[in-house]
């Protein structure tokens, strides 16, 4: 590792119309690193490293690029020094193709009135082919993925030869495969000696890829820390001044009748045998190692993968649940696992998602969408659920993962159903995200709603359940209450172990 920052921002500080955004920051990048920037909204990121790239000027501190002061008057002269800012809405052009969007900043100057093109589809085909990209020197650029604009931004930015690349969130609108496509790019250049900084929310993320984290609270440094020494505890801590654990705040609602239960479930191969009970206002954890067989159980429920025998109880009355229409109707709502394919419909807008679930409501006698009271629900829900967006308009998958999730949650409260089934409910999504998904859970089991929450995350089962079953190998193999519940015991029946204590 290079002893030398390439980069160091030293003193920042920079205010918008008299507020006070960053205060005398200190932020170094060194080649061969990926070092990540974290913070909650708000916190100053973005303002850090557009003045990096030189897209506003800091209001005191001083930019040393190479152990030499800069002052960039603009992106351009900070890209032509080697520093390029990959934006998470990729600038790319629509109308052109590959190479024209990666040439378009730079093909003048130089004194060469003349852009010799086949020449440069030629460098562009070898330099995808340098970084692993599926994409060649013509290809259009309309219909690309964002995964593959953003490649096309950092395939610029290679061909100007960039030494610093800075990436601004640029997961936030990537699926797993792609996040995992982009994270095998960085670790690339990493490679070849560039310096990388990658801002991000998701600290499963953060932890994968970067070998050094700064926590930016409030517009100031709370803290460098190598990854070597990281863990999502700490930096959680460091970016809001309290443990994950304390976020999560458990409401007590009033415990009522059952609302389902199942008897016998099996699917061979998948769950045998499964009981439970979810009574009105309950929160019940279901815990368990991956695999375990716990989204398999909620399938069933849901009617997406019926189980083979056994049997499910509403309100102590028997259902055959066919299929998710069945268990829709007989109020069972479900937030799946991976919202992006099966809870909302991400190329469609915000208002056309919340309202689709429900659309019997909003429909005039005459089967028109009642626009102005779409318009209504639409706006009390955004504002109940906190939800950060442009318009109804805007298209889902524009939204942060966190806002996505609220927007599968308003859609099913909307629906007014009885039991919610919650299939890993904050996996991907920011702490902010988080403490308002835990709230909205908290609600919903106040309205007298029944809970089943899948989760991997045993902090919020402790924290939020009323009861937890614990799953392993398709078994249940541990029932626990509120006042029983311990990680230890809770890792133990997910592992092997097989107890029963609670009734
Ligand atoms: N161009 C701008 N004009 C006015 N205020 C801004 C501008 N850009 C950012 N801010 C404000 O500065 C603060 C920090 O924002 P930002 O750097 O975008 O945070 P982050 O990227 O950490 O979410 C926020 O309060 C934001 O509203
Ligand atoms: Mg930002």
């Amino acid at each position: 590792m290079a002893q030398q920052p390439i980069v160091q921002a030293k003193g920042i500080s920079k205010t918008f119309s008299g507020v006070r955004v960053l205060n005398k920051v200190n932020f170094d990048i060194y080649p061969g690193e990926v070092h990540a920037l974290v913070g909650e909204n708000g916190a100053g990121k973005s303002t850090l490293v557009k003045i990096i790239a030189g897209v506003h000027s800091p209001i005191e501190g001083t930019i040393c690029l190479e152990g030499r002061e800069v002052f960039f008057k603009s992106p351009h002269a900070a890209r032509e020094a080697g520093i390029a800012l990959i934006h998470q809405e990729p600038l790319t052009f629509q109308d052109l193709n590959v190479t024209e969007n990666l040439y378009l900043g730079h093909t003048r100057g130089g004194g060469k009135p003349f852009i010799n093109w086949k020449d440069l589809y030629k460098k562009t085909d070898a330099l995808l082919e340098t970084l692993n990209v599926r994409m060649r020197s013509r290809d259009p650029v309309r219909g690309m993925t964002i995964a593959d604009q953003q490649m096309i931004e950092i395939a610029s930015a290679l061909s100007q030869n960039a030494k610093v690349i800075i990436m601004d969130e640029p997961t936030a609108a990537l699926s797993h495969g792609e996040v995992k496509n982009l994270f095998g790019m960085i670790r690339q250049l990493k490679e070849r000696g560039k310096a990388l900084v990658f801002i991000g929310h998701r600290l499963d993320e953060i932890l994968d890829i970067s070998d050094k984290i700064t926590v930016l609270r409030d517009g100031s440094l709370v803290g460098e820390c190598p990854r070597a020494e990281a863990d999502q505890d700490k930096i959680v801590h460091m970016m809001i001044n309290r443990s994950f654990k304390e976020l999560i705040v458990k409401e007590s609602a009033p415990i009522g009748e059952v609302l389902l239960e199942t008897r016998a479930l099996s699917l061979p191969g998948e769950y045998n045998d499964i009981n439970i009970k979810i009574r009105r206002g309950e929160i019940v954890g279901m815990a368990g190692l991956v695999g375990a067989g716990r989204s398999e159980v909620a399938s069933a429920i849901f009617g997406t993968q019926p189980a083979v025998s056994g049997d499910i109880f509403i309100k102590g009355k028997k259902i055959v649940i066919k299929n998710p229409s069945i268990a829709m109707k007989n109020g069972i709502a479900m937030v799946s696992e991976d919202r992006a394919r099966t809870g909302l419909l991400v190329a469609f807008s915000i208002k056309y998602n919340i309202t689709f679930a429900i659309l019997h409501k909003i429909a005039s006698r005459f089967g028109f969408v009642r626009t102005k009271k779409e318009q209504e629900l639409l706006s009390q829900y955004v504002k109940y659920l906190n939800i950060k967006m442009r318009d109804g308009d805007q298209r889902v998958k524009e939204l942060s993962g966190g806002n996505q999730q609220k927007v599968v949650i308003a859609k099913w409260l909307l629906t007014e159903s009885d039991v919610l089934i919650l299939d890993e409910p904050t996996r991907g999504i920011d702490v902010g995200a988080k403490m308002e998904v835990y709230k909205l859970i908290n609600e919903l089991a106040k309205q007298g709603k029944a809970i089943l929450m899948i989760s991997s995350e045993l902090p919020e089962i402790l924290q939020l359940s009323d009861r937890v079953y614990v799953m392993c190998d398709g078994n249940i193999t541990a029932e626990f209450n509120r006042d029983e519940l311990d990680s230890q015991k809770i890792m133990a029946a997910a592992s092997t172990g097989r107890q029963r204590s609670a009734s």
